[in-house]
């Protein structure tokens, strides 16, 4: 009987919960660590899902997956990534919807979307025929099978323009007087592991820079001239990168050396050393416009009337929309609240009033769309909403009247449990006591 869970049976199913594949299938799990190694430079052609745990339609996939790689295997490489525990990967494919197949082909650096149906058998048909092409390809010299490998190379050797060079008279004003983070490369010019680094270190450094607003850098130290740098970071091998912050120890850098390697780290330092987000009380037009607009989304909570939680459960929802904030900090989204009924207006263009306090929408004001909040005001409901939103997905609507509503002017919340309005302005002696007891209650 199903009621009976024995230990191993138990154990299965957590760790189905946490991942659909494991490493008895012959799906190969991949992850930023493994992705470029195993994918990027390989020669075989690859089959990659990127999915989510979580959803029905990946689950529904798996299946015929795991069927269709052990069917491929020694032919088609067929992997897998949990783009909802590694989403810069995912993120890096443009992955908008669960699941999402990639075909790696003979250019690595331009997987196709394979478009085909979801059972076993269409998708080794599908594998057969992009190996078809891809050996036909190699045969007909149109693209050598390196050329996937090179690609990045050919691509991104164009400039090395946003990689700064650094030397021993500028390194300490440079980069120890900065605010910002400098990840910095030492080379040594005859050194090959450095050549191979040099076009994916100036293409990520292109794509950092304009991902973070140049507040991450990129740099280069070329080792054989500048000794009091490399004796003072105890430089022996080449290359080797650090990565420094105001204050802080220098630490080395240990990811992977592809662009895509690069950039994520350099992304995660930017996302940590970014302060945590503001959350703004609506009080005046500029507050919604200016966060509406500085931002891609803006996600505006709308809390029930002071008298109906109190200053503890006022804050106790604060302190949910910070802390979710937080976590997405990456996305620099921007984020106000307002109080029930404070401002109807902007209510009634988000038609928020019909799904009760609290509420939430998120609106994207180039669009002039928002989502709404379906499921649960909770640290939980949230999270899924925006892990939604992050993707991209959704379901959206106009903005009721086509432009950010008008916004009345407040004071901002005092901190304080609201008081009932003051009832001892109504004189007494003025109210016949007679009048009691004729109202119908
Ligand atoms: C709106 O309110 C913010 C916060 O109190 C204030 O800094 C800003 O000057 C106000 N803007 C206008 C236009 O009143």
């Amino acid at each position: 009987m199903k009621r009976f869970v024995f230990g191993a049976v138990s154990c299965t199913f957590i760790l189905a919960v946490n991942s659909l594949y494991s490493s008895s299938d012959d799906v190969i799990e991949l992850t930023p660590t493994n992705f470029n190694s195993e994918v990027i430079q390989s020669d075989s052609l690859w089959l990659v899902e990127f999915y989510a745990p979580w959803c029905g339609h990946c689950q529904r996939l798996t299946s015929d997956w795991k069927k269709a790689a052990t069917a491929l295997k020694g032919v088609v490489k067929v992997g897998a990534v949990d783009a909802d525990k590694h989403q810069s990967l995912g993120g890096q494919y443009g992955v908008g919807g669960f699941p999402t197949i990639k075909v790696f082909g003979s250019n690595k650096n331009k997987p196709e979307d394979y478009q085909g149906g979801r059972t076993s058998d269409a998708i080794v048909d599908a594998a057969l025929s992009a190996l078809q092409s891809l050996v036909k390809d190699r045969l007909g010299g149109r693209r050598g099978y390196d050329s996937g490998r090179q690609g990045g190379r050919e691509n991104g050797a164009g400039s090395k323009k946003d990689v700064i060079e650094l030397n021993d008279d500028n390194f300490d004003k440079t980069v120890l007087n900065s605010d910002d983070v400098w990840l910095v490369e030492f080379f040594a010019p005859w050194c090959g592991h450095c050549k191979n680094l040099e076009p994916e270190w100036a293409a990520a450094a292109t794509e950092v820079k304009e991902q973070t607003k140049g507040k991450i850098k990129l740099a280069a130290v070329d080792a054989t001239v500048n000794q009091m740098l490399t004796s003072r970071y105890g430089i022996r091998g080449f290359p080797t990168i650090k990565i420094f912050q105001k204050g802080e120890d220098p630490i080395d850098y240990d990811g992977g050396r592809s662009k895509a390697d690069i950039v994520t780290r350099a992304l995660d330092l930017f996302s940590e050393s970014a302060p945590p987000p503001e959350l703004l009380e609506i009080i005046n037009e500029s507050i919604l416009t200016k966060t509406c607009e500085d931002h891609q989304l803006c996600i505006i909570s709308v809390l029930p009337h002071i008298l109906d939680t109190g200053a503890a459960g006022r804050n106790s929802y604060l302190e949910v929309i910070l802390k979710l904030a937080d976590k997405y900090k990456k996305k620099m989204w921007g984020w106000v609240w307002t109080e029930a009924g404070a401002q109807l207006d902007l209510e009634k263009s988000l038609g928020i009033g019909g799904f009760g306090y609290p509420a939430m929408a998120a609106i994207n004001s180039r669009k002039m769309k928002f989502a709404l909040l379906k499921g649960s005001f909770s640290e939980q409901g949230i999270n899924e909403f925006l892990r939604e939103l992050s993707f991209g997905r959704g379901s959206t609507s106009p903005v009721g009247g086509g432009a950010l509503p008008k916004i009345y002017i407040l004071e901002p919340w005092d901190g304080k449990d609201g008081e009932l309005p003051a009832e001892d302005d109504i004189d007494l002696s003025d109210v016949e006591l007679d009048d009691f007891g004729k109202d119908e209650l």
